[in-house]
This record gives structure tokens, C-alpha cells and sequence, in this order.
């Protein structure tokens, strides 16, 4: 190949990877962070570009080392919208068809705004989200929309499922029975509402046409929907903890779908913060034992650890007896 075709070659590469890099922005400005891949895409994304695999093959004269890529070129963001090398064997196609993010260890992006902006920002955030209605039937069924309560500078986020029949009336999560509970866990952490921020996958409360009562959990679709608004709070609120209360609201995270019981307990990690699952309050309204309460009480202890507040030996005592 001659150095002419090579440096033609290198010219398209880039205005295509400069096109490329555009539509994932541009995806990512309309709050898609995740892109599916095929397995031959994604291996092909892995290998040199063509031209200095051309390069590389040339013989005469001996090739320089392909110039690392410029520091610009990359998205400015650290979010997972492009694939990461493979090393191995590429992901499974169910793998890369998933819709729902998986486990990041990338630290999320920094906002660096000032309180006024990142309020001013948040507040735009809210009132898109109080017009949203890319769910039709759910914004048809709401009577609010719940986009979430609390400091938008707390340390500890709480994250549940979606709205229920309360929140939907009053517009606020987590103040139904499970709220509640929610809401005294909190107190026993020697915290109140005003001080964490408490927020859901969904924010609208999942319609369930033809039954009077009753919640449903919401879909794949539904989540997938949502959680462009709630990776913003995150982002704007940027807790140094965060809590998934119950089995969907760690998959809304972090993509996994494994039962809870096994999940709750372990840190886990949303984008560079660290993230305790522990059992949604709904549950521990179904069962009342003393040994399930200690085992989020337990959760909660390592939470306030990690955020270096008081433990009294009171705290540290909850439940104990019946735990085992
Ligand atoms: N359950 C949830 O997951 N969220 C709420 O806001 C209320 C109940």
C-alpha cells in the first residue's frame, strides 16, 4: 500500500470515528448511555485501525508505532457508551442485547457546578420530568409524577422502585406503609428525610388497567425509559453513598438480576459510588423477623460506616438477639 492510499485511509478513519463519536454525544445529550453491539462489531472496534494495521504490514520502510490517539478525541464523559476492549472472548449476544446498564467501576462525571447551578440544574431536570409522558399510559394513569424528595446535596441517596398508590396521590416517594418503615430506618441511622435524598427507578406509579388496587413492577421498557432522569440526579447530586432498596432497584443500576437475598449486604459499585443493596422495606412489612430486620439493620451499620457517621453501641445492638 503506498503512503498516499495509507494517509487517504487514516483520513476517512477519522472523519468516520469523529462521526461515530457525534452520534454517541448526541445519543448520550438525549439520555441513551448504553448502545447495543453485535459481537462482530465489537470485535472488529477492537482491533487497530485499518490504516495502521496497513502501516504495520507495510515492509519498506520499517513502520513508526501507530501515534496514540489524540487526548481530545475520546467523548469528554467517562460514561460506558462505548464498548471496552475485549481481551478474551467477546460478551454473548444476551449479554450485549442487555438494555440496562451494567456494574461501572468509571467514576461519575464531575459536575463541578456551583450549589446555584447544580440547583438551577436540578430544577430543569424536575420539570422535565414532571412533562415526561414517553410512557403514554403511565402519564394517562398518574396523578403526579414522583421525581423525588430530600437534600440535592446529601451524602446518601436512597433509591426504591416506583411510586405506589400514596406516592402517587401526594407526589412524594417512600410515604406509604413501606415509606414508613423506610422513613424510621433512616431515623434509627440518627438521619431524617430532609437530609438524604430519596428517589426511585420509576416516577411514575406502574398502571395496572382493570384492578382497582394493587402495584405492579415495572418493565423492562418502562425502566429502561426512566432512568435517564435518575443517572441525572445522580450525577447532579453525586452521593458518596447510594442504597438500592430491593432487587429492581439494583437492576435499574446496575443491570443485575439476581435475586436480592443473595445481592444485599455486598458493596457493590454505580459508577464509581459505592452502592449497598439491601431489602426493599416492602419486604420486611411481609416478614416481620426479628433476623430479616437485623440483616438490612446490618446493611444500614455498613452504610454508616462508609460515611464515617457515629455508631453508638445501642445502634450497633439492634436486633442482635434474634439474628442468626
Ligand atoms: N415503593 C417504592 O419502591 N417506592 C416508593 O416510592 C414507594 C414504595
Amino acid at each position: 500500500m503506498t503512503p498516499a492510499m495509507i494517509t487517504a485511509m487514516s483520513v476517512a478513519y477519522d472523519q468516520l470515528l469523529d462521526g461515530t463519536i457525534q452520534h454517541l454525544q448526541e445519543l448520550k445529550e438525549h439520555g441513551v448511555r448504553f448502545v447495543s453491539l453485535s459481537p462482530e462489531t465489537l470485535a472488529g472496534l477492537n482491533q487497530p485501525p485499518v490504516a495502521a494495521r496497513a502501516r504495520s504490514q507495510s515492509v519498506s520502510p520499517a513502520p513508526p508505532a501507530p501515534a496514540p490517539r489524540p487526548a481530545a478525541r475520546p467523548p469528554a464523559s467517562p460514561t460506558p457508551i462505548l464498548p471496552k476492549p475485549v481481551e478474551q472472548k467477546p460478551p454473548s449476544p444476551q449479554a450485549l442485547a442487555l438494555p440496562l446498564p451494567t456494574e461501572s467501576t468509571a467514576p461519575a462525571p464531575a459536575p463541578a457546578l456551583s450549589p446555584e447551578a447544580r440547583a438551577a440544574a436540578f430544577a430543569d431536570l424536575r420539570r422535565r420530568a414532571l412533562a415526561c409522558v414517553r410512557c403514554p399510559n403511565l402519564a394517562a394513569a398518574r396523578k403526579n409524577v414522583v421525581f423525588g424528595v430530600g437534600d440535592i446535596n446529601a451524602q446518601l441517596m436512597f433509591i426504591g422502585e416506583a411510586p405506589g398508590a400514596d406516592e402517587d396521590t401526594q407526589g412524594e416517594p417512600f410515604v406509604g406503609k413501606a415509606g414508613q418503615l423506610l422513613t424510621k430506618i433512616i431515623q434509627t441511622m440518627g438521619l431524617t428525610r430532609d437530609t438524604v435524598y430519596i428517589g426511585n427507578i420509576l416516577k411514575c406509579r406502574p398502571d395496572t388497567p382493570g384492578q382497582a388496587s394493587g402495584n405492579r413492577k415495572p418493565t423492562p421498557e418502562e425502566m429502561q425509559t426512566c432512568i435517564p432522569y435518575l443517572h441525572e440526579q445522580i450525577d447532579l447530586i453525586r452521593p458518596r453513598v447510594i442504597v438500592a432498596l430491593g432487587a429492581t432497584a439494583v437492576e435499574g443500576l446496575l443491570g443485575k438480576t439476581i435475586g436480592i437475598t443473595k445481592l444485599r449486604g455486598q458493596w457493590r459499585t454505580y459508577r464509581g459510588i459505592p452502592l449497598m443493596p439491601t431489602y426493599h422495606p416492602a419486604y420486611l412489612l411481609r416478614n416481620q423477623s426479628l433476623s430479616e430486620k437485623r440483616r438490612i439493620w446490618e446493611d444500614m451499620l455498613q452504610v454508616m460506616e462508609k460515611l464515617g457517621l457515629p455508631i453508638s453501641q445501642k445502634q450497633r445492638d439492634y436486633f442482635l438477639k434474634a439474628a442468626g
